[in-house]
């Protein structure tokens, strides 16, 4: 993409009303622009980590043998007066009349919805286990939208829903997304805990929230210290297997979070030295709930033995709007966003130090093809702007690789690479750059 053409309104000043980094900075690199309170345009720079994040989700999800589907946005009340949460759901609820007075209600979540559809189309035992999912965008009318699109109204969801016959075949199927769970945020470049959680409006009895440890974080959270640097991805996962010894692992020590801390179980349980407690932002959170909703919707199937008992359900919601933000509160520094190199909107920043100059014009063209075509997508900075702009923007934007074209590098056949997170830079051929990105030096 040529900068020339792209949508990227960068912002010099800070916006004033942005309290937190990666809200500043999201609206600064001209990622997204608030429509009205708690809802966001994501303008293309935004998008394209949106749909890098949810691709990330996806993947992972598929390998657990989840399938994807999609519901709508809107739904009918009367599943919700079912349920019984038509009431209970209160002022966050958006409702809404159609032109024959029907009631509707914008989703704010889907339980209701997918066992709708599980109680028209699975009968028997023999069909379970099932495991579903959609990534869509729900509304819940929150009393104090805010962090821009870390806490909005309209927000971007992957929600999955497990059925089985009994708690055992649950478990399992908890197991599978808590394991996922931990390869999504990984991927992503994140170290998102797992902590014991309330289970709260969705209600039920087993419960985490994964938690990134940043100091701006909405909820106060409680863990042991080796879980903050433990490597998640070194391991490949056989989703067919017992997952219990990973999810073991992972429960067997503190972690908890603010509504299930006991100071004095933390203080007996974790030595001095390994105490963390510190801020955190929810980027996931997996619930069992067993036949809360089955049971008053009717969502039975039939027993080998003839009976007809309601499904073990549970839910599964990952903040997928919510991650490019939870991201940058990981990874900025001054200067602006440093991108992990998976979600990255672009993986080059190409800067052409001086456009009009036929050297540098023609150097940058050919990298800037040679790029694309090795599959490293770049965004090409050819703008007749001071080259001060063009760094001060480049580094605010974050992308991965910077590739910098002067007349004086280009006299002896070197253009400058630079590594955003670490700021080293090196003198390097022409020819080699596309080299040394894939070689990550
Ligand atoms: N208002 C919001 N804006 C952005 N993301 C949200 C919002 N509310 C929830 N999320 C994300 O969706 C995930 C699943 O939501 P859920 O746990 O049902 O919400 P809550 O924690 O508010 O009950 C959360 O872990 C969080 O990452
Ligand atoms: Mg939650």
């Amino acid at each position: 993409m040529r900068r020339s053409r792209l949508l990227l309104p960068t912002l010099k000043e800070t916006p004033a009303e942005a309290e937190i980094v990666s809200h500043r900075l999201m609206l600064r690199a001209g990622m997204v622009r608030q429509a009205s309170a708690g809802i966001y345009n994501w303008l293309p720079l935004g998008y394209r980590v949106l749909r890098k994040v949810e691709q990330i989700v996806r993947e992972e999800q598929d390998a657990t043998g989840a399938q994807e589907m999609l519901m709508p946005t809107i739904q009918s009340a009367d599943l919700w007066r079912e349920s019984g949460r038509y009431d209970d759901y209160g002022k966050e609820m958006l409702r809404i009349q159609d032109r024959h007075e029907r009631d509707l209600l914008y989703g704010p979540t889907n339980e209701e919805q997918i066992t709708d559809i599980f109680r028209k189309s699975v009968m028997s035992y023999r069909e379970l286990p099932k495991l579903l999912y959609h990534i869509q965008w729900k509304f819940r009318d929150e009393v104090r939208p805010r962090f821009g699109v870390m806490r909005g109204r309209e927000f971007l969801m992957k929600d999955a829903y497990s059925f089985d016959t009994d708690f055992d075949g649950a478990k399992r199927a908890y197991n599978k997304m808590f394991v996922s769970y931990l390869r999504i945020f990984a991927r992503m470049g994140l170290r998102a805990i797992p902590m014991e959680a309330e289970t709260g409006p969705i209600g039920g009895n087993l419960s985490h929230e994964f938690i990134i440890l940043a100091d701006t974080g909405e909820s106060e959270v409680f863990c042991h210290r080796d879980y903050i640097e433990h490597d998640v991805l070194s391991h490949a996962v056989d989703y067919e297997a017992d997952l219990e010894p990973i999810v073991g692992f992972w429960t067997e020590k503190y972690a908890r979070t603010d509504e299930k801390h006991d100071p004095a179980a933390f203080a007996a349980e974790v030595p001095a030295d390994k105490q963390v407690s510190r801020r955190g932002i929810e980027v996931g959170h997996i619930f069992y709930f067993g036949t809360k909703y089955s049971a008053p919707m009717g969502a039975t199937v039939s027993t080998a033995d003839g009976q007809s008992v309601p499904v073990h359900m549970g839910s599964y919601g990952v903040g997928v709007s919510r991650l490019p933000a939870a991201i940058i509160e990981a990874s900025h520094d001054e200067a602006g966003i440093i991108w992990p190199d998976a979600v990255a909107p672009y993986t080059v920043g190409l800067i052409n130090l001086k456009t009009g100059d036929a050297a540098c014009d023609t150097a940058c063209e050919d990298l800037y093809n040679r790029l694309n075509s090795n599959g490293f997508d770049t965004l090409y900075d050819d703008r007749e702007e001071r080259a001060g702009a063009k760094f001060a923007d480049m580094d605010l934007i974050g992308l991965p690789w910077q590739v910098i074209v002067g007349p004086r590098g280009l006299a002896n056949g070197q253009v400058e690479l630079k590594r955003r997170a670490t700021g080293e830079r090196h003198e390097v051929a022409m020819a080699d750059v596309p080299a040394r990105i894939a070689a990550h030096v």
